[in-house]
């Protein structure tokens, strides 16, 4: 009886509070519709343009004529600038305009605000989506508390290609992982209430493809296949907008010949008709404008007329939707149901927001003083950041270091780089109010006599400071060597060729280890790198990213073992950058890789192999998986399998272990992926501890895009494996049946714009 009530409450609760977000909604909808009927053209365009903020000596100040601009309602939103008392002076200029209609404050707030987390492909490598969420979260908190509403963030973009520069941005190569990041993040900027003071709009960017550069030269092509872009690049895109991300940002590239900015197919037509998602789409920076050099626009207006027509809401920093569109919709060019359209986006978001309420409750000067680093946030970012380190190697258990040694030796130009510890973009954050390296080693064993020399730097061929480097590693009892890129080599426009370390480096690494001393490597940087010329002959190596305002002490953490490493990669690290792209979830081919048997598909060179696979990542302590067991040993497209192992702790600490669950489709009438994730779970188990864990797989998790782009299941053999990295698994196997007989089972029809003939293939009929 008590059940059933309670079932009744839940549901009496339910659908009053969805009768409440109805009149919510409804009541939203009437305010800016009526608000739109009394705008003129000229100021619905201006809703349409975010113009770029300009800081000066001494805070940011308005552009030249910005006021009047504002007072016009000719500017819907600015970038790039922030602090409560600016943001507030602005608004109260806004609401001088006719409509009084408040400013839009957006910026890159990345991976914190003045608070700076690990880049996020390092908060990638923590595969710990609570504590990401909660680091964008504190994000949010600093980030609104200055007066901003916007963030451009959270980056999906899946990045199989490490010389990419952007590769830092997001969370690697695998879409699962970055689906369930790229949710994570929009949960923690958006929170359950936008209208909060402390929640602002986020934005999944950059849609779509940006990742997959050609050649991996930042802006340049892509050229994906259509099955490929639903499978891999578009699923963290509509993990973002089922999390309720309210914003998406187009990518500067183009996709299949066809500019994004100009693509009413992805754009009005994918996101939006299909997905049937209704927030703002943002141009990236100068999008709109970038259509005439792509060769897609003769001249600015039509720039203006294409980005509109394929629904792009905001011009950012062109000023082409402001400067050229009001004669095009007057003379039928453009049509005004398209402005309305997107002004509409825009107006619903300031309501959302909650500046139409009170266009104030984001500057708050209190607020602000109060929020920024405070200490709470210091300590989640040092506990991130610990998580995000991965233990590459560690040979002889050469890690952890001793607290009683005697002299250590820190050597390298980034041990001491406070700018490059907090990374790109990293929006208010402060270098000095960082940990450096060498710092943080100083702060953990104070008794000792911690030595540096800067060795080399990673952006000059000078090797002078070698022979310092190598004395410096004589007198010492270990050496610590911090080698790497430093911030601005990895991040936009910072594609590289080569993916060795830059410099003089891998000359340091060959001349310190001439020294005799054991040497322990501390990688920092945003992208793999290919170490192979040193990575057999060091005993250990950790990939310490750009770890943020607490990277020493995160960094001396686990260098003394106060904590215990437990990141894994979230991108393959090559051998050498000739064999990129290389990413774990290829496709077989029809030869697939064999030793001694030259055709197949490898190099004469160098193995096939990666140096990390994707996945990778020791601890301190050592795991067993044993008893890999599956609850059927068939199941049909409705049922769920649950997949169970059991983990022990088989070393002498407590440790953390991300268990990871791939599956493989065996047949298929696409080719299917040699691996792909599925499932993760991050477990702490004390020494001699066993957990056991579970995975639930359904149609869902096994499903891909079939040649019609019909999201389907196929009925056959399936191969499960459940280990510590990509490679190091268990494997078991399992028939999916299908006893309508049918050949596939739809799960989703992709294009629902256009009608697929049933077909058969093999003589199979689809189930629908
Ligand atoms: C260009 C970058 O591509 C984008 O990621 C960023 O959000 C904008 N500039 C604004 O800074």
């Amino acid at each position: 009886m008590m059940a059933r009530l309670s079932i009744v409450g839940a549901a009496l609760i339910l659908s009053v509070a969805s009768a409440a977000a109805q009149a919510t909604t409804s009541r939203a909808a009437r305010f800016v519709d009526s608000l739109l009927a009394r705008m003129t053209l000229e100021e619905k365009l201006g809703q349409l343009t975010q113009l770029p903020g300009r800081w000066g000596d001494t805070g940011p100040v308005v552009p030249e004529g910005g006021e009047g601009e504002i007072r016009r309602g000719q500017v819907g939103s600015f970038l790039g600038v922030f602090g409560a008392g600016y943001t507030r002076r602005m608004q109260e200029v806004a609401l001088q305009s006719r409509h009084k209609i408040p400013l839009l404050f957006a910026h890159d707030v990345i991976h914190g605000f003045r608070t700076i987390f690990p880049v996020s492909i390092a908060e990638a490598a923590s595969w710990d989506p609570q504590a990401v969420e909660h680091a964008a979260r504190i994000a949010a908190i600093e980030a609104t508390a200055a007066g901003l509403h916007w963030t451009f963030a959270p980056m999906v973009d899946i990045a199989r290609d490490a010389r990419w520069g952007r590769i830092v941005e997001g969370a690697g190569e695998d879409p699962y992982l970055g689906s369930i990041m790229a949710a994570a993040r929009v949960r923690g900027f958006q929170g359950t209430d936008l209208s909060a003071p402390n929640t602002m709009l986020a934005t999944a960017k950059h849609f779509v493809g940006y990742g997959a550069a050609e050649g991996g030269r930042d802006y340049n092509i892509a050229d994906i296949p259509e099955v490929t872009l639903r499978d891999i690049y578009l699923p963290p895109f509509h993990a973002a907008i089922d999390a309720g991300a309210g914003s998406v940002m187009a990518s500067f590239n183009e996709v299949a010949g066809e500019p994004v900015h100009a693509s009413e197919r992805l754009i009005d037509g994918l996101l939006r008709a299909e997905w049937g998602w209704n927030g703002v789409l943002v141009s990236d920076y100068t999008g709109v404008l970038e259509l005439i050099p792509h060769g897609v626009a003769a001249d600015s207006a039509s720039a203006g007329a294409l980005a509109l027509r394929a629904g792009v809401d905001v011009d950012m920093v062109s000023r082409i939707y402001l400067n050229k569109l009001a004669p095009l919709v007057r003379s039928g060019r453009v049509a005004m149901r398209d402005v309305n359209a997107a002004v509409r986006r825009v107006l619903r978001a300031k309501y959302d927001l909650g500046l139409f309420a009170d266009p104030f409750r984001y500057s708050d000067t209190t607020r602000e003083r109060q929020t920024l680093l405070a200490a709470e946030h210091r300590a989640a970012a040092r506990a991130l950041a610990r998580k995000a380190i991965v233990l590459l190697r560690n040979e002889g258990r050469a890690l952890p270091l001793s607290k009683s040694l005697g002299t250590i030796a820190v050597i390298g130009s980034l041990a001491t780089d406070a700018r490059s510890s907090i990374g790109n973009w990293s929006a208010a954050g402060r270098a000095e109010e960082g940990v450096t390296v060498l710092e943080g080693i100083r702060r953990a064993v104070p008794s000792a006599r911690v030595v540096h020399a800067r060795g080399a730097d990673s952006a000059t061929a000078d090797t002078s400071g070698f022979a310092e480097a190598v004395r410096v590693a004589r007198d010492a009892d270990v050496v610590v060597l911090v080698v790497g890129e430093h911030q601005e080599q990895s991040a936009e426009a910072n594609n590289r060729a080569f993916l060795g370390l830059p410099g003089a480096q891998e000359g340091l690494v060959r001349a310190v280890r001439g020294a005799g001393k054991p040497v322990v490597v501390v990688l920092m940087g945003g992208r793999p790198l290919a170490i192979s010329s040193f990575a057999d002959s060091v005993p250990a190596i950790m990939h310490a990213w750009y770890l943020g305002t607490e990277m020493g002490n995160a960094v001396a953490d686990v260098l003394f073992g106060d904590a215990n490493p437990s990141g894994k990669l979230p991108v393959t690290i090559p051998r050498t950058v000739g064999q990129v792209p290389l990413y774990y979830n290829h496709r077989n081919t029809g030869r697939p890789p064999v030793a001694n048997q030259k055709y197949t598909s490898k190099y004469i060179d160098v193995p096939w192999t990666p140096l990390y696979p994707f996945g990778h990542g020791l601890s301190y302590t050592t795991f067993a998986y044993r008893n890999l067991r599956l609850s059927a040993a068939a199941m049909r497209p409705s049922d769920t399998l649950i997949v169970s192992v059991d983990v022990t702790n088989t070393g002498d600490r407590v440790g953390d272990e991300i268990v990871q669950l791939y599956i493989r489709d065996e047949v298929g009438t696409l080719t299917r992926p040699v691996k792909e994730l599925r499932g993760f779970r991050r477990i702490t188990l004390q020494p001699g501890e066993t957990q056991s864990v579970s995975f639930a797989l359904g149609s869902k998790d096994l499903a891909f895009h079939d040649a019609a782009l019909d999201l389907v299941v196929e009925p056959g053999f399936f191969r499960v494996y459940v280990g510590s990295s990509s490679e190091r698994v268990e494997e078991a196997r399992f028939e999916l049946v299908d006893p309508r007989r049918c050949g596939k089972r739809v799960l989703r029809r992709e294009v629902p714009r256009f009608t697929w003939p049933a077909k058969s293939r093999m003589g199979a009929v689809i189930c629908r």
